[in-house]
């Protein structure tokens, strides 16, 4: 008995970054002064844990600010507001190492540069310079994506469309980083590819405890990969459970809505699909209340006071 609980101690995740009420708004359209005329506001409060070996999926229409959280997590944006906090004791955005995989190798790897350069890429842009070390750890990353290391002198085109998004996982894994951001990693391979690269990446994570944010609009592999589900709306979290909770019981109305608009499995979300009396509402000039309020059938008193996301969802009618 003792065993087992301290098992389920020992299995207890580590938070390792808290985000907290993180906002991104972007200046559009500056006057003949150079001065904004307005903002795109791209994140609108983010209070959100990762967890130390956890798959986070984040899911939500086109434009809802998934590319932006992930720019804030890597260090490329600055939040306008709000803090990141690691767990490694590192306060500010980009003092951690967090890496990602693009959805497209074939326009993420540098045609120019030979396999173990672009693998060893990240290294490189933390000072290793030691051509000897480079090699030698892209050799070793590239047996474990399962790329020979008698290639590491070919260039990207040499490769299929698998095999480079296994180099861009190598790229992502050679520097051992905290957090690895996947942004559609399989959705522009063939079909018959993307189950290996999914379990290649779900036994890499076995093996060295990563933590991904995996960012997709394919609901099988998000539901495939994912401890936990974020669903994100105008720059927010509308709703944060376990990956069974937010795919299999969705409470918040745009869940619903975004998930009974998939005709079924395996399909994926498109805003057009998402049949919704309007669009996604710009983003320049932000609704009161309930940010979907516009467009939620359950729309009642108290819907125009902003919304909390406590018990996971950002909803006071589906508390
Ligand atoms: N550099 C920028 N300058 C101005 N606006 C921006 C910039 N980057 C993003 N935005 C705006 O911020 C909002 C969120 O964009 P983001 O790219 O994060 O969405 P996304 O969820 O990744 O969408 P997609 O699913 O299409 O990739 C959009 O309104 C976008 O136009
Ligand atoms: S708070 Fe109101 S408007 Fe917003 S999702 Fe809930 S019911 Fe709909
Ligand atoms: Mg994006």
């Amino acid at each position: 008995m003792n065993s087992a609980v301290s098992e389920s101690v020992a299995v207890v995740p580590h938070e390792i970054l808290q985000l907290t009420d993180v906002r991104v708004r972007f200046p559009v359209s500056n006057d003949w002064l150079g001065r904004p005329r307005g903002y795109a506001h791209a994140l609108n409060g983010i209070d959100l844990q990762v967890r130390a070996g956890e798959t986070l999926g984040i899911v939500g229409e086109s434009g809802c600010g998934k590319s932006t959280l992930a720019q804030v997590l890597m260090g490329l944006v600055a939040p306008s507001s709000g803090a990141l906090s690691w767990a490694n004791g590192n306060k500010g955005q980009g003092s951690s190492n967090v890496q990602i995989v693009f959805q497209d190798p074939q326009s993420s790897l540098n045609p120019r540069l030979p396999i173990w350069r672009i693998i060893t890429e990240p290294l490189y842009a933390r000072g290793m310079r030691s051509r000897e070390q480079m090699r030698d750890i892209a050799s070793k990353v590239a047996a474990q994506v399962g790329i020979r290391p008698e290639y590491l002198d070919r260039f990207a085109h040499q490769f299929s469309g698998g095999q480079r998004q296994r180099i861009a996982i190598a790229r992502a894994l050679s520097s051992d980083p905290d957090i690895i951001v996947l942004d559609e990693p399989t959705s522009a391979l063939d079909i018959s590819v993307q189950a290996q690269i999914l379990n290649l990446l779900a036994e890499l994570q076995r093996a060295r405890n990563l933590t991904y944010i995996l960012i997709s609009h394919n609901v099988s592999v998000v539901r495939h990969m994912s401890d936990r589900v974020a669903v994100m709306y105008l720059g927010q979290i509308v709703e944060l459970g376990s990956a069974a909770q937010v795919l299999d019981q969705p409470r918040h109305p745009y869940t619903r809505l975004l998930f009974e608009a998939v005709p079924r499995l395996g399909v994926p979300l498109r805003a057009e699909q998402v049949a919704a009396p309007t669009e996604l509402p710009g983003n320049r000039n932000l609704p009161q209340g309930c940010f979907f309020r516009e467009r939620c059938s359950l729309s009642t008193d108290g819907c125009q006071q902003p919304q909390a996301l406590e018990t996971g969802v950002r909803c006071h009618v589906q508390q």
